[in-house]
């Protein structure tokens, strides 16, 4: 397993694994509709792009061999503060429950510690099973946030934080 900062290159790959593992994720949680459209703004390659030139974030892809398993993005001294958000992690289904999550969030965690970061931060759906996940990572709810999105979508989110 290495793990490799993405390129423009890798751009397709990671709107690939999205289209590949949101349907199985947010299948039970949001609309058809909802999930469309949020996957049409951030996955868009003009998207992509404007999240790793303009925004700061940072994407790692989990590659076994030729094969792309899944991506976690990141961002250093999110909003001036010294705390790393996660913005997004995503494994192929037939990849997760095998520690490669943990494998992301922990390289993350370690990047971050070597900027002076002293937290990870992040959101997820307060109805996703990743909650769990997180907690086991060592995350803890420090908030609610619902986010009006637009087109009359909503995301309902916990904010989670792991201190470092
Ligand atoms: C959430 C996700 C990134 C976790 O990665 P993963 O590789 O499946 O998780 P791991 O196998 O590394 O699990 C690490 C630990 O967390 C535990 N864990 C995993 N999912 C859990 C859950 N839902 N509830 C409680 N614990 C969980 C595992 O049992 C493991 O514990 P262990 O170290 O004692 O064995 C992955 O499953 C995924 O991509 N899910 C779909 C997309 C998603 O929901 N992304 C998050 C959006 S905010």
């Amino acid at each position: 397993m290495k793990l490799i900062t993405a390129t423009q290159a890798h751009l397709p790959e990671i709107k690939h694994i999205a289209y590949e593992t949101w349907p199985a994720t947010f299948g039970a949680i949001l609309s058809e509709k909802q999930i469309a459209y949020m996957l049409d703004w951030m996955y868009s390659i003009p998207s992509l792009t404007s999240q790793i030139e303009e925004r700061g974030h940072v994407f790692i892809l989990a590659q076994e061999g030729d094969e792309y398993l899944g991506y976690v993005s990141y961002e250093l001294n999110c909003n001036g503060l010294p705390k790393t958000k996660i913005h997004k992690i995503y494994l192929l289904p037939a990849s997760q429950g095998k520690g490669v999550g943990a494998m992301l969030i922990n390289h993350v965690g370690e990047i971050a510690t070597e900027n002076e970061n002293k937290a990870l931060l992040l959101n997820v759906n307060r109805y996703n099973k990743a909650v769990g996940f997180y907690e086991k990572m060592g995350f803890n709810i420090v908030g609610n946030e619902n986010i009006d999105i637009g087109d009359g979508f909503l995301m309902e989110d916990y904010i989670m934080e792991k201190p470092l």
